[in-house]
């Protein structure tokens, strides 16, 4: 599906609609996209669908990780993590973080910025989300599910 974004709002809007019919546990989802282009937008909205208010959402740029309790729509509690591998070098950063609980979500919903960091540990069935940035304020989001 291809959607059409003309400023940050409905970016977030498109990433909260996107998490209400799209996202289910276990899940993970590669954001790609230049720098500036709005994956944290897009995930800040992510986040509105299950309740977290978007000033909570930042970049997670020096905490790698960021994890918000949440409650999915069965009404099961479980994580919805928000990865950030911009400063990925070594692949053995993401080992230390321990792989499996975020790439591999059991209760949770992984959200990865950068995922081309970690190319090839990305899991076969995943979500790819990529914003283009097309003009000033004009997105394109590009949104597909990978299955094995
Ligand atoms: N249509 C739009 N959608 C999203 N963001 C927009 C749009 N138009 C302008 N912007 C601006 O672009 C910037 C997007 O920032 P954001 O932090 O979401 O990017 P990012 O892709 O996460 O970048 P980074 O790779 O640095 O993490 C914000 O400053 C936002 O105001
Ligand atoms: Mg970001």
């Amino acid at each position: 599906m291809i959607y059409r974004s003309t400023s940050e709002d409905e970016t977030v809007t498109l990433g909260e609609q996107f998490a209400k019919e799209e996202l289910h546990v276990g899940d993970v989802v590669a954001l790609r996209g230049e720098l500036g282009a709005g994956k944290t937008k897009f995930t800040k909205g992510i986040a509105r669908a299950f309740g977290i208010h978007e000033n909570e959402v930042a970049s997670p740029t020096f905490a790698l990780l960021n994890e918000y309790p949440i409650q999915f729509h069965d009404n099961s509690a479980g994580h919805l993590y928000h990865l950030d591998c911009y400063r990925f070098e070594r692949d053995d950063e993401l080992l230390e973080l321990g792989v499996e609980d975020y790439l591999y979500p059991r209760h949770a919903i992984t959200i990865i910025e950068w995922p081309e960091r970690i190319e090839k540990y990305l899991p076969a069935e995943r979500l790819e989300v990529t914003i283009e940035h097309v003009a000033d304020t004009k997105r394109t989001i590009t949104i597909h599910r990978l299955t094995a």
